[in-house]
C-alpha cells in the first residue's frame, strides 16, 4: 500500500520558496529519490546537499543550541549526541537510520511530503519514523510551514533512542491503525501535545521533548514564556484540548516520566479497546 501524499510542486504562497523555482526544482528532485524508495527500497537515497541547504543546517542548529542547553530534556540532549548531530555536517537519513537501530531497534525511511495520518503513525506502529529530506527555504531558516528535514532530524528522531518513549510511539502508530475516524482524531491530539509539543518535568524543572519545540528557535522560548499555560500531563484532558496547527502554542502538557507517559497510553488504548 502506498500513502495519500500531497502534490509536492504545490506550495501555497505564504510558503518562503513559493517563488524560488530553484528552490521548487531542488525540492521535488529530492522528493522524488524518496517516491522511487518506495517503489524499490534498497534504493535508499543519498543526497549530496549544496551550500545554501549546508548553510541553512548550520543556522538553525546554532540558533538552536544555546535553547537546547537551557531547555531541551536530558533524554533529548544525550540522545542528540549519541546520533552525532552537529551543526557541521548535514547528516544523511540512512546513517541515522543505521544509527538508531543499533541503539533501539528503531529505523528511519524518506519520504516525499505531508502524507495522510494514519500512514504516518502506522509507520511508527512498525518503528518507522518517516522524514523528509529536504530542508526548508533558505531566506526563512526560522521557520517552515511544512515539516521538512531539520524538523524530523532535530526534532523527531533523537526521541526515538529512548525506549519508553520509542515504546509509545510504536504503540500509538498500532492504534491508529485499527482506531475509528473519533478514535484517530484523539490519538492525533494525544501525538500533537506529546511528540509534538511535549514537556517534561526532571528533577523538578520543566524541560521539552516535543520536536515541534525541539526544532523551532521561535516556538522553544514561547513554550516557557507567560502566555503559555503548562498542565499536568492528563490523557483524558489532552484528548478534549482543540489546537490550531498554525499558531503558536497556547496550553501545553507536562509529562512527569516517559514511563508515565507509556503506561498511561496504554491504559487509554486498552479502555478505547485499541
Ligand atoms: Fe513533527
Amino acid at each position: 500500500m502506498k500513502p495519500t501524499k500531497k502534490d509536492i510542486t504545490l506550495l501555497s504562497l505564504d510558503h518562503p520558496g513559493a517563488n524560488d523555482l530553484t528552490y521548487r526544482k531542488r525540492r521535488k528532485f529530492i522528493a522524488d529519490k524518496a517516491d522511487a524508495f518506495l517503489e524499490n527500497p534498497t534504493l535508499f537515497p543519498r543526497i549530496r546537499y549544496n551550500k545554501k541547504e549546508r548553510e541553512t543546517w548550520h543556522t538553525v542548529l546554532k540558533n538552536l543550541a544555546p535553547l537546547h542547553a537551557h531547555h531541551a530534556s536530558s533524554t533529548y540532549l544525550d540522545a542528540k549526541e549519541k546520533l552525532k548531530l552537529t551543526k557541521q555536517e548535514i547528516p544523511q537519513l540512512y546513517e541515522l537510520s543505521e544509527r538508531l537501530q543499533k541503539l533501539n531497534n528503531f529505523q528511519v525511511e524518506p519520504i516525499g511530503g505531508l502524507v495522510d495520518v494514519r500512514w504516518f503513525l502506522g509507520s511508527l506502529g512498525r518503528r518507522i519514523m518517516i522524514s523528509t529530506q529536504y530542508l526548508r527555504h533558505h531566506s526563512r531558516p526560522d521557520y517552515t510551514p511544512e515539516p521538512d528535514m531539520i524538523h524530523e532530524v532535530v526534532g523527531h528522531i533523537p526521541m526515538f533512542v529512548n525506549q519508553d518513549f520509542a515504546h509509545f510511539s510504536e504503540r500509538l502508530g498500532k492504534a491508529a491503525l485499527k482506531a475509528s475516524k473519533q478514535q484517530l482524531r484523539h490519538i492525533e491530539t494525544l501525538y500533537w501535545f506529546t511528540v509534538e509539543f511535549g514537556l517534561i518535568k526532571e528533577r523538578g524543572v520543566v524541560k521539552a521533548f516535543g520536536a515541534g519545540l525541539l526544532s523551532s528557535f521561535g516556538e522553544m522560548p514561547h513554550a516557557f514564556s507567560k502566555h503559555v499555560t503548562r498542565k499536568p500531563f492528563s490523557v483524558e484532558e489532552i484528548i478534549k484540548t482543540p489546537y490550531v496547527y498554525t499558531e503558536m502554542q497556547k496550553t501545553l502538557f507536562v509529562i512527569p516520566s516517559f514511563s508515565v507517559l507509556q503506561k498511561e497510553t496504554e491504559k487509554f488504548l486498552r479502555r478505547e479497546g485499541l
